[in-house]
């Protein structure tokens, strides 16, 4: 399907209390089939009725998408998982802890879910995210909503309303800003629809958190799992100038001279005379505000982001993972 540009509504909501009527006008574009961007607690979605393929279909226009890049659905309630696929008592284990809150589910999906959705796996996505503004939304607009992060493809994705309006401005009919959001990577993605669950993507709900309520999950560094997850195929992350990765206390090799034009993220203050500098203090709070920093590094006039790895565990892996895709290094 071609791109069709258009007026990109900017609309502020109230995050606990989101107003009515701007819901409601909101959940009528699902309802006709048009693309709305709403928060959630991890990024910003970019949401579409998920049963409607030629709806589903405009969001890989807007995105710049691979189509064969499948979508996560997004459901306001465990109930509404029932009818997009099979839920094992696992599943329904793992919904009851973890839901809501940035836990996708792939499980293996019912007829009723387009193609454009599950791009042909099989299998089908499924997460009940936990904002008041994307449960009204998906509540009043009576669909399940198909929303993957709402940014370019390949760029960081947004955890501000500022950051969709840079990438998705006039591709949209409708922008939901709640301010920025909580958690700030995505959600982890497990793969729930074989005999072990199966770590696609680190993300919000960390893997020692999963192995306590399913005990053994395999989580692929390598190899031909990755190919089950398309997103992960994709660079992604990559802001326009290099990144470069240094372990908690290293110098960059090479780069501490002041006149190199390097800017710096980390949990710690910067080892090096950075020309644009954001420590973050705690790992939380470098997931929180990871991608915006990158954002606004890559506009600081410096030539390259060096970024400090935190501990691979907790938060702190998905941090690094995608640090590692920002910088270019696949993981297969
Ligand atoms: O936190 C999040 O998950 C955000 C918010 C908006 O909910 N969404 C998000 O969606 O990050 P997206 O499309 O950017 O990333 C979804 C990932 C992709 O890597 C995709 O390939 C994978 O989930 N995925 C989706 N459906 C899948 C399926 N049936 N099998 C395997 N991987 C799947
Ligand atoms: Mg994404």
């Amino acid at each position: 399907m071609g791109l069709i540009l258009m007026m990109t509504e900017f609309i502020k909501v109230t995050p606990l209390d989101p107003e009515k009527e701007v819901m409601e006008r909101a959940a009528s574009i699902i309802k006709r089939g048009g693309l709305v961007v709403f928060p959630t607690e991890t990024v910003y979605g970019l949401g579409a009725n998920a049963l409607d393929p030629v709806a589903a279909g405009k969001i890989f226009a807007a995105k710049g998408r691979p189509a064969d890049n499948p979508l996560i659905v997004h459901v306001h309630e465990p109930q509404g998982a029932e009818p997009l696929g099979k839920l094992e008592q696992r599943t329904l284990d793992l919904m009851s802890v973890f839901w809501p809150g940035p836990l996708t589910l792939v499980i293996p999906a019912a007829p009723v879910v387009p193609l454009q959705v599950t791009g042909g796996l099989g299998t089908v996505a499924v997460r009940m995210p936990a904002h008041p503004v994307a449960l009204d939304l998906i509540r009043r607009s009576g669909v399940p909503v198909a929303g993957p992060s709402a940014n370019r493809s390949g760029r960081p994705s947004p955890t501000r309303a500022e950051d969709v309006m840079e990438d998705l401005g006039g591709r949209v009919e409708m922008i939901l800003d709640a301010g920025p959001t909580d958690v700030g990577v995505e959600s982890t993605v497990l793969d729930v629809s074989g005999e072990v669950p199966i770590l696609l993507r680190p993300g919000g709900t960390s893997l020692e958190m999963l192995q306590e309520v399913v005990g053994k999950v395999f989580s692929p560094s390598s190899g031909n799992e990755l190919a089950r997850s398309p997103g992960t195929r994709y660079r992604h992350y990559a802001p326009s100038i290099p990144v470069i990765l240094v372990e908690p206390g290293q110098s960059p090799s090479g780069c501490d001279a002041p006149t190199s034009g390097m800017a710096y993220v980390g949990i710690s203050p910067a080892p090096f005379p950075a020309v644009a500098e954001v420590c973050f203090g705690s790992v939380e709070k470098y997931a929180a505000g990871l991608f915006t920093a990158l954002r606004e590094l890559e506009r600081s006039g410096a030539s390259v982001i060096c970024a400090e790895l935190p501990p691979g565990t907790g938060i702190g892996r998905a941090v690094r993972d995608r640090l590692e895709r920002a910088a270019g290094k696949a993981r297969a």
